[in-house]
């Protein structure tokens, strides 16, 4: 083994999107390979790593709070090391150090993966990586997180520069794996007993490899491998084509989900946030989608507070929510970020108004999920089980095609298995039901 003498044991916590659930996958197997053991609490390990996000200032400050509790640890402990990785590594590269001494190594995203050489190579001194730009970074397999369900990352960065967004910033260029190195990726993770698998992009839609665009890569992994269910996140409505939505339709295994972040209701903010699409054609979209497929669920992305938007143009977010019925939506309220575009406008929304806009967003859309899941009521529904309640174990927990969670009591249910659930009653948030034997 070519780990160094007294450091053993790592952990992870991540931070931010799925992208940075699967790069933590991808890290974690990285070291079991060089053999680390991996533990399932910070105290255990002789290696903290910090996988972090950028998106809004909130993030951030999470981690610099946690980087002080750890700061507090490490007085007590000092074989223990800190790693920074992520999307925050890449933005601050050595300021992190300023802000927090106690760091040992700070890997940006196209580096995460180095962990292992670094520490051999660095001898316990602080190391700082930010080189940004590699192709094909991540041709390690991911372990798997839940012994049935993975993520499989189809391309890395992006190129769209939305005017708000710090993401092309810190992750780079986007590249895109080779449609043969995907389908292969999903092979082997079905062969290890794997039933779904989530192709991750920060655009899916505008993948493109030696000619295969993104609704020939779904075709070609929904037939050419065994996998069982087929999702993929995030779709940018500039680029999501009727392609993609046939695709769906014809291909029993893409389950009936879209995520499909809106952001705006207003044509002006859209445009102000680089956006490249109108609400016209968003809808136009959404409608193709709703008359393709039998049944659907949309989710998006909403931001309130961009620099400028009036209350008439939040109000136009609304009547869009009213209008569309998304089944459920993560709800921001506008950070700048430095170096945007964005952060160059005056951030003229008071904080104030912010969480008030924020605020009846979140309740007008909670009444939609609501009224949206108790439509599915009376209806059967094919969820994997992912495990028991987290309140009482007797409840099987599982989630249906359209990526809702749903609760139900079985006995006869183990988690990986794909179960008829029938809807009995339903919340904003989750649905009940029971499991049908006869089917
Ligand atoms: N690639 C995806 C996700 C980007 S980040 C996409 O294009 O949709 C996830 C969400 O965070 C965004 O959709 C946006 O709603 C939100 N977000 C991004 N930058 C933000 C900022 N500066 N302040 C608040 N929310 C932000
Ligand atoms: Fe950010 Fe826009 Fe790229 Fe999404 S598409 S990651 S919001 S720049
Ligand atoms: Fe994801 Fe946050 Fe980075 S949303 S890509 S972890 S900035």
């Amino acid at each position: 083994m070519e780990k160094p003498e007294k450091m053993e044991t790592f952990h992870i916590t991540t931070f931010g999107c799925q992208m940075n659930l699967a790069d933590s996958s991808t890290l974690a197997a990285a070291m079991i390979n060089r053999g680390y053991r991996r533990v399932n609490s910070e105290s255990e390990a002789d290696l903290i790593v910090l996988n972090t996000c950028s998106v809004r200032e909130k993030a951030e400050t999470r981690v610099l709070g946690r980087l002080g509790e750890l700061s507090r640890l490490k007085q007590k402990n000092p074989h223990l090391r800190l790693a920074v990785v992520g999307c925050m590594a890449q933005r601050l590269g050595s300021q992190l150090l300023e802000q927090a001494p106690c760091v040992d190594y700070v890997l940006g995203t196209d580096r995460v993966f180095d962990l292992p050489d670094v520490i051999r190579n660095s001898n316990g001194t602080q190391t700082i990586l930010t080189t940004l730009g590699r192709e094909n970074i991540d041709t390690i397999t991911p372990i798997k997180e839940t012994p049935f369900s993975g993520f499989v990352t189809i391309s890395r960065g992006c190129d769209n520069y939305c005017s708000y967004c710090i993401v092309p910033y810190v992750r780079g260029k986007e590249r895109a794996h080779s449609a043969d190195f995907i389908i292969d990726s999903i092979r082997k993770m079905v062969a290890d007993g794997v039933v779904e698998i989530t192709l991750l992009g920060q655009n899916v839609n505008s993948y493109s490899c030696d000619g295969t665009d993104f609704p020939a890569l779904l075709e070609r992994a929904a037939r050419e491998t065994d996998v069982r269910r087929l999702r993929f996140m995030t779709s940018h409505p500039k680029d999501l084509s009727r392609k993609l939505v046939d695709v769906m339709a014809g291909q029993p295994k893409v389950m009936p989900h879209v995520h499909l972040p809106l952001q705006a209701g207003s044509n002006r903010v859209l445009q102000r946030m680089g956006r490249e699409y109108t609400t016209e054609h968003y809808l136009e979209i959404i409608d193709y989608i709703r008359g393709a497929l039998d049944y659907v669920c949309l989710t998006t992305d909403l931001l309130v507070g961009f620099p400028g938007e009036t209350g008439q143009e939040f109000e136009m977010t609304l009547k869009m929510v009213e209008q569309i019925e998304f089944d459920s939506a993560f709800m921001f309220r506008y950070s700048a970020r430095p170096g945007t575009a964005a952060a160059r406008l005056e951030d003229d929304v008071p904080e104030e108004e912010k969480i008030d806009r924020l605020n009846k967003l979140i309740r007008l859309q909670n009444q939609v999920s609501r009224r949206r899941n108790q439509r599915e009521v009376d209806q059967v529904r094919f969820s994997l089980v992912e495990g028991t309640s987290r309140r009482d174990k007797a409840v099987m927990r599982a989630r249906t095609e359209g990526n809702k969670t749903v609760l139900f009591e079985a006995s006869n249910a183990a988690a990986g298995d794909i179960v008829p659930v029938r809807i009995t009653t339903a919340d904003a948030f989750t649905l009940h039901g029971r499991m049908e034997e006869t089917l």
